[in-house]
């Protein structure tokens, strides 16, 4: 075979190659698209309190605050006003969401309601401000939901 020969035969396999990755890649991209709306819904969480309020479902992504080793993973966040925080409990004992200051809840519950293990507990805070809240019975599991308008 002479050097343009296998010149040609280089060149043919490439177009092949090129032409196979990009329908791989155009595949992949169509697939992705199909699946995007599931994805979507399952994030989508309304509670009952903001069903009313149409502009917030859209907007609220849901914040959640998981609970491990004793301890509120990300003990502070800043959510909007209406947005709905959900504590999930990944740790292997029970734990409560409670409101430290009575007068100043935000929707924290003031009493103990205990959630176990794979559970989750979720507040939609209707309200701007910040409210500091921990767990009954752990007194050094302490958290912070500052909401703004
Ligand atoms: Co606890």
């Amino acid at each position: 075979m002479t050097n343009k020969g296998a010149a040609w035969v280089a060149i043919g396999v490439f177009a092949v190659l090129a032409i196979g990755i990009a329908a791989w890649m155009w595949m992949d991209r169509v697939g992705d698209e199909a699946a995007a709306p599931s994805t979507t819904t399952s994030n989508n969480q309304p509670s009952a309190s903001n069903l009313n309020q149409t502009e917030d479902i859209v907007a609220a992504e849901g914040t959640t605050v998981d609970i491990m080793n004793g301890e509120f993973v990300t003990p502070n966040v800043k959510i909007k006003k209406g947005d709905t925080v959900t504590w999930t409990n990944s740790d292997n004992i029970e734990h409560s969401v409670v409101a430290d200051d009575s007068g100043n809840t935000g929707g924290l519950p003031t009493d103990v309601q205990m959630f176990g293990p794979g559970e989750t507990f979720s507040v939609t805070f209707s309200k701007a401000g910040k409210f500091n809240y921990h767990c009954v019975p752990h007194t050094g599991m302490r958290g912070t939901v500052e909401v703004t308008e």
